[in-house]
């Protein structure tokens, strides 16, 4: 069987560092290793709309933002085929299809639409096109013939509902979808990355993120308003480093070249914490040095997009051709279903054949 990959994203904002070492940098890197036979990155823009119907432009106006960070990033979209999700109509006919092996009390008690509903104050009145992303992005899943999909932790009850739908699928239908398994990143704290406070997770929606096309110099100010150790008042003073969201960062980001290059009196990461602990290292020290290490990060990505920014038909061409390639995929699975489910009543003669059977002796 081959390996597929579906992941996605909604269009609703700018990208920042949470979403870099959430889930992009791990696209990479698993595009890059070969082991995959297709690989599919939706901008789930239809599912944006289930809680942005109010607000199209928003949507709009952000599909191209991903792209745009997407391939300043490093997908490549001669391995990675990127698409917009509304403009593949086989997943909504599957999802239209799908919606009935699922029960609203099923999509009431998913974990993940729960708190939505609470946090957009949909709870006197739950558009039903909402409560049925969960379907949509089944659907989304399954015309690639997903078998991995790399989520973070919230989108988990996504990937249960489309097993969940997969399993009643093939066993009413006769085996027709292929079943998905969800991928966890190893590093737990890149999962969540925490806010600039340390008090949410990065957010666009709080306001509190560093953002991939940030400045040197936006960067700097960001990571020096970082919250530490509010008890470490003074250099000499011993410090904590559980909590402090500048050894969080530096847990995530650093590396041993990176003490060599910016601070080469320390070995390791250990070594730097042992001192902020003893007391004697100041807040400026870390924060400095985090800072240069995210620039070094983000300053190549700031770059690669204005390139971009100044080269838009080549980033039209990408979403174009791959949204096609998308369409001629969803297309064959959307026949399997209908195949599956005696529907296909013009996809090929046999509906012809059996009508023509049926009434054969009444004349
Ligand atoms: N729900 C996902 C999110 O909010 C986006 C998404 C849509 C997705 N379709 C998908 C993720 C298919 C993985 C696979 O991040």
């Amino acid at each position: 069987m081959k390996k597929v990959i579906v992941t996605g994203d909604r269009p609703t904002g700018k990208l920042h560092l949470g979403h870099y070492v959430g889930s992009i940098k791990n696209r990479v890197k698993l595009q890059d290793s070969g082991e995959y036979d297709e690989i599919y990155l939706l901008i789930a823009d239809d599912q944006a709309l289930t809680d942005n119907f109010m607000n199209p432009k928003k949507v709009r106006d952000n599909v191209i933002e991903c792209v745009i960070f997407y391939l300043a990033c490093g997908i490549d979209p001669n391995k990675t085929t990127i698409l917009i999700q509304s403009q593949v109509p086989a997943l909504t006919e599957l999802t239209f299809y799908y919606m009935n092996l699922v029960s609203i009390a099923r999509l009431l008690r998913n974990p993940t639409v729960k708190t939505e509903v609470k946090l957009r104050g949909f709870q006197e009145s739950i558009p039903s096109g909402f409560l049925n992303y969960p379907v949509s992005q089944a659907a989304d899943i399954t015309a690639f013939d997903a078998t991995l999909v790399p989520v973070g932790e919230d989108q988990m009850p996504m990937l249960e509902q489309c097993k969940e739908i997969v399993h009643s699928f093939n066993r009413i239908y006769g085996n027709t979808l292929v079943m998905p398994n969800a991928y966890l990143p190893e590093n737990k704290v890149a999962r969540r990355l925490p806010s600039l406070d340390g008090k949410n997770k990065m957010s666009k929606s709080l306001g509190n993120c560093i953002y991939l096309d940030d400045s040197d110099e936006e960067i700097t100010k960001k990571v020096m308003t970082m919250y530490t150790d509010p008890n470490h008042l003074k250099v000499s003073d011993p410090g904590k480093v559980e909590g402090n969201v500048v050894f969080t960062y530096l847990d995530v980001f650093c590396t041993p070249e990176h003490f060599k290059k910016y601070l080469p009196d320390y070995k390791d990461l250990d070594e730097l914490k042992e001192h902020y602990i003893k007391g004697g290292l100041g807040d400026v020290t870390i924060k400095k040095f985090l800072a240069q290490i995210l620039i070094e990060i983000i300053k190549p990505i700031r770059e690669k997009r204005e390139e971009l920014i100044n080269n838009l038909d080549y980033v039209y061409d990408v979403i174009k051709k791959g949204t096609e390639k998308a369409c001629q995929k969803a297309n064959a699975t959307l026949l399997r279903v209908k195949e599956a489910m005696g529907i296909d009543y013009f996809d090929n003669n046999k509906f012809l054949e059996e009508i023509k059977e049926k009434y054969k002796n009444n004349n």
